[in-house]
């Protein structure tokens, strides 16, 4: 087991986000609460079994907290000021590389204060990671926040192992290409012992990128699934470069999901609802990503064209509010509120709304309990590097009820072949999906979705983190 004491943590993950953000009430005080996103659901329950240190952002502005303690995980806070949130994290981060990395589906902003101040934030969080690493530590330094961190520690702390994992997807060359630090970035990847992606094509892209943008002379093999990394001599270090498909808790939500008082909420949820024949459910970050537009889009056409009843079939989409002072966010947002509005406009009757939309996040059994009540779960994304919620679907419906229509572009569909896959950019393949789920012979569903749990219960977070970490060649050490 890793333990941290004064000599350091021997195991240490830094990511943009602590597990937990810090939230100023109204009236002054303060509280911690669970942080959003896939990164956080993915690591938090393999770092509180294995105990070790977590390097990051407490989620506010101006925050000076201490290093604290959290059931048996140490959080070492970096503070960003308010300048560093609108540049680094609002800016760089999310105005210029998540927009540029998902296939450009919102124009990317390229500015040089932002890129400054990308860089001096990345700095600070070498510092902090080197100042709390034990001697020959594993430090695991993650998604594209952060992307210069491991040739920056490396230059601070060479007896350090560093392992980077990119969350999000990484993007075809041409794309890639338009940035004009590009070449800065691809150096501070290669600072890590091992660069993992979710599938071998962004491993694929990332090696060419090596040869054009450094000169170096990657081998040129087909990266495999957790198998067959490539490597780049760089120096006298040699850097392997591997896609590891990230996963979920599977088994601790198939055991929520078969909790009786989890099961008496989703009863409760159907009823509040009106006891519709069919839900469709949606969950996603409020992220223009995700295709929440796309969703609704083909379920007002259904509804007009008389191929879903609206006296029978519910929609809830649950949307956790994300980033919400950036301009692509603040637009979305109230397109898909006014879309919402025109569906339940045109189709719903007093009392009966065709569409529950909830700009909130719900905490973990309850999200398990919208699952288990849900007939269809709808993950329409126009590009997302996994997507989590679709695995956290197949592994809540132990009674394999229910179905999952999914998009082809999000990670997880080259592993959820059961599901139906649909192309989110065409509308009629939408609709026929939506419908064909919406009918589902129950014994084909049944075959679907143990085909499905197959997948997601084998292929568990633990697994994602144990062949990561394998292949960083650090396993006996934590
Ligand atoms: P991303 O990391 O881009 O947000 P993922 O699908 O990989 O997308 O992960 C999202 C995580 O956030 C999942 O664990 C999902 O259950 C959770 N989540 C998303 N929306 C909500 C919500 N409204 N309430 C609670 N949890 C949510
Ligand atoms: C995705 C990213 C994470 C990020 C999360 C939530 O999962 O890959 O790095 O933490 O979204 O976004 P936020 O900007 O709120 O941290």
């Amino acid at each position: 087991m890793s333990s941290i004491g004064e000599n350091g943590a021997d195991f240490l993950v830094v990511a943009n986000r602590l597990p937990v953000d810090l939230e100023r009430l109204p009236d002054g005080t303060q509280r911690w609460k669970h942080s959003p996103g896939g990164l956080v659901t993915a690591l938090e329950p393999f770092l509180r079994t294995h105990s070790g240190a977590w390097v990051g952002w407490p989620g506010i502005a101006d925050a000076e907290v201490d290093a604290f303690e959290e059931d048996g995980l140490q959080l070492h806070p970096v503070a960003l000021s308010a300048s560093e949130v609108a540049d680094y994290y609002e800016g760089f981060s999310n105005g210029t590389l998540w927009p540029l990395y998902h296939d450009v589906v919102a124009p990317p902003a390229f500015h040089r204060r932002w890129w400054n101040a990308y860089v001096r934030v990345n700095q600070r969080f070498a510092d902090v990671t080197a100042k709390v690493a034990a001697q020959g530590a594993t430090v695991w330094v993650q998604d594209y926040q952060l992307q210069l961190v491991p040739a920056m520690l490396r230059e601070l702390r060479p007896d350090l192992r560093i392992g980077f994992f990119l969350h999000i997807p990484f993007p075809p060359v041409e794309l890639f290409m338009q940035l004009p630090w590009r070449t800065e970035i691809i150096r501070g990847l290669l600072g890590a012992d091992l660069v993992g992606f979710h599938r071998p094509g962004g491993a694929q892209n990332f090696l060419w990128l090596a040869r054009r943008l450094v000169g170096l002379e990657p081998s040129r093999g087909a990266v495999g699934v957790r198998t067959r990394p490539g490597v780049v001599q760089v120096g006298d270090r040699t850097v392997r470069v591997g896609a590891f498909p990230i996963s979920i808790d599977s088994a601790g939500l198939d055991a929520l999901a078969r909790d009786k008082e989890v099961q008496k909420h989703a009863k409760q949820i159907r009823e509040d609802l009106g006891n519709p024949k069919k839900i469709l459910l949606g969950v996603d970050r409020l992220d223009y990503t995700k295709g929440i537009d796309v969703r609704l889009r083909a379920l007002h056409e259904l509804l007009a064209d008389g191929r879903v009843n609206p006296g029978e079939v519910t929609m809830v989409q649950l949307a956790t509010p994300s980033r919400e002072r950036v301009e692509h966010y603040k637009q979305m947002r109230g397109e898909i509120e006014q879309a919402v509005g025109r569906i339940n406009g045109e189709f719903s009757t007093v009392g009966h709304p065709v569409v529950h939309y909830l700009h909130q996040s719900v905490n973990r059994r309850e999200l398990t309990a919208f699952m288990t009540a849900a007939d269809v779960m709808v993950v329409t994304p126009v590009r997302d590097g996994m997507n989590l919620v679709c695995k956290e679907y197949v592994a809540t419906r132990y009674d394999l009820g229910g179905a999952l229509v999914l998009s082809e572009f999000a990670g997880a569909a080259a592993e959820l072949t059961s599901a139906f896959l649909v192309n989110p950019h065409d509308l009629d393949g939408v609709k026929n999906a939506l419908e064909a789920a919406l009918t589902l012979d129950p014994a084909e569903g049944r075959r679907r979705m143990r085909a499905l749990r197959r997948q997601v219960l084998t292929h568990d977070v633990d697994r994602w983190a144990r062949s990561f970490l394998d292949a960083l060649g650090t396993q006996s050490t934590i």
